[in-house]
């Protein structure tokens, strides 16, 4: 029989960890499987816009509220050359893309990107191509998308039809450059080297624009930490930020390891932090580095039907990750991680956005639907706007077969303060019990109970589809305040978002 347990948890207005920066529920679009053809753009379908675009899809993203898009890869980025991807679509070239061993067709490119997500009201992150090209390549991009006119390439971008300038302020350079499998792979001093070059011409160009280096591609590599010291030696004065990118799956199908790997997300940014803080120190440097999480997500799931896909196809089914609900939860779990982070990870970006590891997926001419994962996303993206706090958990903890010490209950909080509101994400990893939660607020005086959100499901594989969602959040979780004290019911394996409001003076 379930039993039930109890946390404790203080949230204080004065525990402020940072202002959350919203870039940190960016997304990311690959030229990669069916993201942008069949996904984002599919001229022939019944809600294309003039330009070939979903409407059905742009509506997701919207509700969404995706503030930020990684563009065009990913290992794509490696051997692209931008130039095809401009100009009249019928004299763009047809290209072998190594990287997904397809053909890539360039019916979308900068300019058609830049315009869509202009119409959604979302930045982009551009990166530039470190694999097989360098500093010009990068440069003449940077010139093509910025730019307002009277040069060779800023002259172009008008004769292609778009006058004004993309004013694109958040450049990569580069992607996965420590990866064997990374089209022109570099050791970290080639990398440093070629990054800290390119990122001064491109500043000497406009230098308004923010730069994000390459980190390791996970806390896995071999190379990592290493690559991070090493390159940051050389592009700490010209880079923002240093990227990190982590997957997580359940390959041995152990639900209360895999839902602990949060852990693992946890110290990949403490050493991170630790080694720019290192290199801040051995440069005598006023500067901070910031983080960029801008690939995360849950990806394992579509491994095995990858390997069968014949190559050289346009746009076939690659990396579309059907998710459950034990993923959802995760999901959650790495949004907690990323808030309880807010004073160092300024972007991150979940991988993917459409169809490719994603959590909205399309069907061709038919509807657009919701994975279980679209669910912490959205309701971290809309309410975890203001100050992340620091919530002091006193939770009951388990042992997981890599991790000991891992607290059933995880939490973050977010305050916002111009809307007077505030909201508590809690993931109970409990699989069997249920937990009764006591959550001091009392340093909020006049708040109220608004909602108390739950995804939850018996069924930890449960998957949604086009036709049926069965994982869904409901409002009806079970949270009283009084006296300043809440006490919230947290059913097992579940995902919770507690919002209260100001309510009297
Ligand atoms: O997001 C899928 C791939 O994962 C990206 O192309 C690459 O950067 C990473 O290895």
């Amino acid at each position: 029989m379930a039993t039930e347990q109890k946390a404790k948890m203080i949230v204080d207005k004065a525990f402020k960890i940072a202002e959350v920066d919203p870039r940190i529920y960016g997304s990311f679009i690959e030229h990669l499987g069916r993201a942008v053809y069949g996904g984002i753009y599919e001229p022939e379908h019944p809600t294309a816009d003039a330009n070939g675009f979903r409407q059905d899809v742009k509506d997701l993203i919207h509700e969404l509220q995706v503030p930020i898009i990684r563009y065009p890869g990913g290992n794509f980025v490696s051997g692209y050359n931008w130039e095809d991807g401009v100009g009249p679509i019928e004299d763009r070239p047809r290209r072998t893309e190594l990287a997904w061993r397809v053909v890539e067709p360039n019916w979308v490119g900068t300019n058609e990107f830049a315009t869509w997500a202009k119409e959604l009201g979302t930045e982009v992150m551009m990166a530039v191509n470190l694999g097989t090209r360098g500093v010009d390549a990068a440069r003449n991009l940077l010139e093509y998308c910025n730019h307002p006119g009277g040069t060779y390439w800023s002259d172009l971008r008008i004769k292609h039809g778009y006058k004004e300038p993309h004013k694109i302020k958040t450049w990569c350079l580069g992607n996965e450059m420590d990866g064997p499998w990374q089209i022109g792979q570099k050791t970290a001093e080639e990398y440093g080297r070629l990054a800290y070059e390119t990122g001064k011409a491109m500043r000497l160009l406009d230098p308004d624009i923010q730069l994000v280096s390459c980190g390791s591609s996970s806390a896995q590599m071999p190379t990592f930490p290493q690559w991070e010291a090493t390159t940051l030696d050389h592009t700490y004065d010209v880079s923002d930020f240093i990227s990190l990118h982590q997957y997580y799956g359940n390959r041995d199908n152990n639900s209360a390891n895999y839902l602990a790997r949060t852990m693992d997300m946890d110290h990949f940014i403490k050493t991170v932090i630790s080694t720019c803080d290192y290199i801040k120190a051995k440069k005598r440097s006023k500067k901070t580095m910031y983080l960029s999480f801008d690939e995360w997500n849950v990806w394992y799931h579509s491994n095995d039907q990858d390997r069968q896909i014949e190559p050289w196809g346009i746009a076939p089914p690659q990396l579309e990750d059907l998710y459950n609900f034990e993923d959802a939860l995760l999901v959650g779990g790495m949004l907690i991680t990323l808030l309880r982070h807010a004073d160092r990870v300024k972007m991150a970006c979940m991988a993917q956005l459409v169809n490719v590891i994603a959590p909205i997926m399309t069907e061709q001419g038919g509807v657009a639907w919701k994975q279980t994962i679209f669910y912490p996303y959205l309701h971290a993206s809309i309410y975890g706007r203001g100050v992340s706090l620091l919530p002091i958990v006193d939770s009951p903890k388990y042992d997981a077969q890599d991790y000991t010490d891992v607290p059933y209950l995880d939490s973050a909080v977010v305050y916002n303060e111009e809307k007077q509101e505030i909201t508590i994400f809690a993931l109970n990893r409990n699989l069997t019990d249920a937990m009764e939660l006591s959550c001091d607020v009392r340093s909020f005086e006049g708040y109220g109970i608004v909602e108390h959100i739950v995804l939850e499901h018996d069924n930890l594989k449960a998957t949604n589809s086009a036709v049926e969602e069965k994982v869904r959040p409901h409002s009806n979780g079970v949270s009283v305040l009084k006296d300043g004290f809440i006490q919230a019911q947290i059913g097992k394996a579940s995902w919770n978002v507690i919002r209260l409001k100001k309510v009297a003076e």
